[in-house]
């Protein structure tokens, strides 16, 4: 390479990188730095230990995995064997089916009132993977980005592996974690570029109001922030706070929004990898370009099935709602009568995020707890109860429980949890 590009290349590298020399960079590892400095998914890496158990024969009762336990419904299903039968097994379009992304834009119409064209919509290999082009758009290396905290546990990896850094913004506990839109001011810097922004709140169970959304999106329009708004949850909601769109709040802040969602949590569909955004023209134009150079279209025959599960019946979702909060009445119920346990009622979403710090420094025979792992993992082995730390989602004080799955598991989940707690010394 010649020196000159060599030197410019090397420029958009932190100050470590650039004073090595290639081949001292090279012998160090074979692995780059992006990868290096991204955490293994906590939630996936319980989810695979807890298979594991299973495999070995163990009753595990899992609370670990993100999502809902329900099949996708029929006619979705059914929507894929026709797009099969009829041949719709090649490329698409890159950015998704033109049915598809008419069908979102109807969608973000109906129940966000949010308008755009479809061509400013883009289908991705779900919410990740739309969130994941939304960062490689928007983010240079050393740009900030506030992360309220606790988090989604994928945010912070995802803006490391572009070169930005994550700054976390830490949410009150008495304010059920929700971020005040003082404290995202504070956190402003020249650098800052970008906020990330979530409700209902994966691992709190937060949901936002209107009051909190306006102020919030002041200080972003106030600031110059992008922002990206992860509404996978948006449907799973229990209490007299509503689901609303930051975006839907005013014609500057929806310049300045992309709207992420998914088929994963509505519709049951986390194995089809179909999620989707919208945003500004230019914006939307790079998640396009970025797309079409890495991942191309999302699958083929999951496109179809979700035109389906947007023009189909939507009623079901109702149902499955009504099913999570007594799941979630059941949950929480239970969790407060244990001594040394504490948590806020979740709002939205399908997880509870107790506070299991007042057990740290006990023990089960020669085990002491030391943090949200230590628990996480004495729960697994004593309890054969999976539960997903707190750490991985910025709170170690914290585990989190997913309660998409059956009441039977939670009562019997909670049988054991309980059992293991009042075995501490
Ligand atoms: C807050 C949040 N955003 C995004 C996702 C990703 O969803 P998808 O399956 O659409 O990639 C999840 C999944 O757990 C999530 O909890």
């Amino acid at each position: 390479m010649k020196r000159t590009y060599f030197v410019e290349a090397m420029r958009s590298f932190p100050y470590s990188v650039r004073t090595m020399t290639p081949s001292a960079m090279k012998e160090r590892s074979p692995i780059s730095r992006r990868a290096r400095a991204v955490e293994e998914s906590v939630t996936l890496a319980m989810t695979e230990r807890a298979a594991r158990l299973r495999a070995e024969g163990m009753e595990v009762l899992s609370f670990s995995a993100g999502e809902p336990d329900f099949e996708t419904p029929e006619h979705i299903k059914q929507a894929a064997v026709e797009a099969m039968a009829k041949g719709y097994t090649r490329y698409t379009p890159s950015s998704g089916i033109p049915a598809l992304r008419k069908a979102v834009a109807a969608k973000f119409r109906r129940d966000n009132g949010l308008d755009y064209e479809p061509a400013q919509v883009v289908i991705s290999c779900g919410a990740k993977h739309a969130i994941f082009n939304a960062f490689l758009a928007l983010l240079d290396p050393r740009d900030e980005v506030l992360i309220p905290s606790p988090y989604w546990t994928s945010y912070p990896e995802m803006v490391k592996s572009t070169g930005a850094k994550p700054v976390l913004v830490r949410g009150s506990e008495e304010a059920s974690f929700k971020v005040a839109a003082k404290d995202l001011e504070a956190a402003v810097t020249p650098k800052t570029k970008l906020l990330i922004h979530c409700s209902p709140v994966n691992p709190t169970g937060a949901v936002y109001s209107r009051a909190e959304l306006e102020a919030i999106a002041k200080v972003a329009v106030e600031r110059g922030l992008w922002v990206i708004s992860d509404e996978v949850y948006e449907k799973i909601v229990y209490g007299s706070t509503p689901h609303i769109s930051i975006a839907s709040l005013g014609p500057e802040i929806r310049e300045r929004t992309v709207t992420v969602n998914s088929c994963s949590k509505t519709y049951s569909m986390t194995g089809w990898r179909i999620g989707y955004s919208a945003g500004p023209p230019e914006i939307m134009e790079a998640v396009a370009k970025i797309q079409s150079q890495s991942t191309s279209n999302p699958n083929s025959i999951a496109q179809y099935a979700a035109v389906a599960a947007f023009e189909g019946d939507q009623s079901f979702v109702a149902g499955w709602v009504a099913e999570y909060s007594r799941r979630r009445d059941v949950i929480v119920q239970r969790l407060q009568a244990i001594p040394g346990l504490s948590l806020s009622v979740p709002e939205g979403a399908f997880y509870a995020f107790p506070r299991v710090s007042a057990l740290f420094g006990r023990r089960h025979g020669k085990k002491k707890i030391r943090n949200s792992a230590g628990m996480a993992d004495l729960l697994l082995d004593e309890g054969h109860v999976a539960v997903v730390p707190g750490e991985g989602f910025g709170s170690d004080a914290h585990i989190r429980l997913s309660y998409a799955t059956s009441m039977d598991c939670i009562q019997k989940g909670m049988d054991r949890l309980e059992e293991v707690v009042r075995s501490l010394a």
